[in-house]
């Protein structure tokens, strides 16, 4: 896979990426993260990137030519997707990101000041997202969380011990409690089923605390979660009290 990111602010955006798990997996080749810098597709003398919005107003607006000039500089013979990230996007979410993770080229813009003329919206740009309900001084921590939940998603990209882990959102359930050791910390113990040995108890232990736990914090998720028919009856008397 390969993602290009449009940026003002590439400084921004180099950390993230040369740690951890998206460090491991562009060192494995599974990813190439591509950054420009909007400034360097300007054609006039003093890099002009941004201008007054026309009809007046408070801000400044990003020009439409260098973005277009960096995009069309990118495209190539792939199908190459044209990703806007701003406030005004469809929510970005598990489902999302798995959607993303099909891709095999995309092109990141970060948005920033008052907004992007609304050209580049019509005409360059095929998706738009948001990373939640709330503003960012610009779209780089956005393309940063897209990229990490994205780049995760690869084939490769987890270690063994990662993979094989339930992570939360991907059965569309909260994830059960962890515990490491010490067994007993300042007299807080860890559940005793989890020391069983009883592989079987434990993995009903963790399904029914995901359930509970998603029940009483994100009840919205259970509607699109994979339930067994058991399980949903289960629920369903747990709404109504009786467990
Ligand atoms: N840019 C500013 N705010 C944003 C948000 N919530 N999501 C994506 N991009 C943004």
């Amino acid at each position: 896979m390969r993602i290009h990111i449009l940026t003002l602010f590439p400084n921004m955006l180099s950390g993230p990426f040369s740690e951890s798990i998206i460090k491991r997996a562009v060192d494995r080749g599974l990813v190439e993260i591509v950054i420009y810098n909007i400034r360097d597709y300007t054609s006039d003398r003093h890099h002009v990137v941004d201008d007054y919005p026309f009809g007046g107003g408070q801000g400044m607006v990003l020009k439409p030519e260098p973005i277009s000039a960096a995009v069309e500089s990118i495209k190539n013979e792939y199908e190459v997707s044209v990703i806007l990230l701003t406030p005004q996007g469809r929510l970005f979410n598990q489902m999302v990101a798995e959607e993303l993770a099909g891709y095999s080229e995309m092109i990141l813009i970060c948005g920033h000041y008052e907004g992007v003329d609304e050209r580049v919206r019509e005409h360059l740009v095929t998706d738009e997202i948001s990373i939640g309900d709330y503003v960012l001084s610009g779209g780089e921590l956005a393309a940063m969380v897209v990229v990490d939940a994205v780049v995760r998603q690869l084939p490769g990209a987890l270690g063994a011990e990662e993979a094989v882990r339930e992570d939360s959102h991907s059965s569309g359930l909260l994830e059960y409690p962890q515990y490491t050791r010490p067994r007993v910390f300042q007299g807080w113990e860890v559940p005793q089923v989890l020391l069983s040995g009883n592989h079987a108890e434990i993995a009903r232990w963790r399904r029914e605390q995901s359930i509970i736990r998603t029940l009483r914090r994100r009840p919205d998720l259970l509607e699109r979660a994979d339930l067994s028919r058991e399980e949903r009856m289960v629920l369903e008397r747990m709404k109504r009290g009786e467990e």
